[in-house]
């Protein structure tokens, strides 16, 4: 069982790089968020760094996460891209880091170990997975010394994936949703119109807040307006009632954003 203890929202920051991506992590931690994702794959990673120093916010206070790139999923890649990252960070280590996605050059064994490496060596505090199923986390489980901080996966009111939240309960470990508003995309859903009505705010609200009251769910909605990163945060303390979350479980329609065929990033 893992002792990660993550606040109840993230920040993510895929899709944003240079002086916006600096200065909405720099936004978010004067804001209040302590937790921000980023990845080898965003390259934004020199960006995420100087957002955070620029910060009026202890490193030590800031949960930082990134992960390695599916290409470099190899024993000698990871390490080495694992540490390429800290320096491209500007960090002495991780809270958090991800094996992105379990394709490419993903080797359980090989890819796991490197994992376990760079946690003994103190790369990264917390040894963590995405987008990974029920399967590989149990054959992860067997192979790595370190417990399994975080699973990373595509998480919505579409998407509510309750076998993985069992999972996660159950393992201990934290289920980190991205793409958490469904990428602005699932805002005309009437259900969540209509629970946003009821507490007079936005789809998006509801979708955060949604998302905070499950089990061992951690939202990292990407926001990189000061308007978003604030209305995220207010979110947060949105208190759904039992009628709302009926509500948004009872939605019947299921949409994946981000498809699993896409997972051998080979475009
Ligand atoms: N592990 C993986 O394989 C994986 C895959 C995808 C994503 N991720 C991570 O998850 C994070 C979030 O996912 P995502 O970026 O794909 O999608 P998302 O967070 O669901 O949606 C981001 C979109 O919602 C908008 N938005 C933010 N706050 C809003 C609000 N209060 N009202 C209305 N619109 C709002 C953002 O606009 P603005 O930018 O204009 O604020 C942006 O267009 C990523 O940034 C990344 O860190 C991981």
């Amino acid at each position: 069982m893992s002792d990660l203890a993550l606040p109840a929202i993230g920040l993510g920051t895929s899709g944003m790089t240079g002086d916006e991506c600096v200065e909405s992590v720099r936004a978010a931690l004067e804001t209040g968020y302590r937790h921000i994702d980023t990845a080898q794959m965003y390259d934004n990673e020199p960006a995420v760094g100087a957002g955070i120093r620029l910060a009026d916010v202890d490193r030590e206070d800031v949960v930082l996460a990134s992960k390695v790139h599916p290409e470099n999923l190899a024993y000698e890649d990871a390490k080495r891209t694992a540490e390429e990252s800290l320096v491209r960070l500007g960090v002495d280590r991780l809270d958090m880091l991800y094996v992105h996605w379990p394709t490419n050059a993903y080797e359980a064994e090989e890819t796991l170990r490197a994992m376990d490496e760079l946690h003994d060596a103190g790369v990264t505090r917390h040894v963590c997975v995405s987008n990974f199923t029920p399967e590989l986390l149990d054959e992860a489980r067997d192979i790595l010394d370190a417990d399994i901080a975080a699973n990373q996966v595509e998480c919505h009111p579409l998407l509510p994936q309750d076998e993985l939240r069992a999972d996660a309960a159950e393992d201990g470990h934290t289920l980190v949703g991205y793409a958490p508003l469904g990428q602005g995309k699932i805002f005309d859903v009437p259900e969540l119109q209509q629970v946003a009505e009821r507490h007079s705010t936005s789809p998006a609200a509801v979708c955060i807040a949604w998302a905070i009251r499950k089990d061992a769910l951690v939202p990292i909605p990407k926001a990189s307006t000061e308007e978003h990163l604030e209305a995220n945060v207010a979110a947060s303390r949105l208190e759904l009632t039992d009628e709302d979350m009926a509500t948004i479980d009872g939605i019947e329609e299921q949409r994946r954003l981000i498809d699993p065929d896409r997972a051998a990033w080979n475009q």
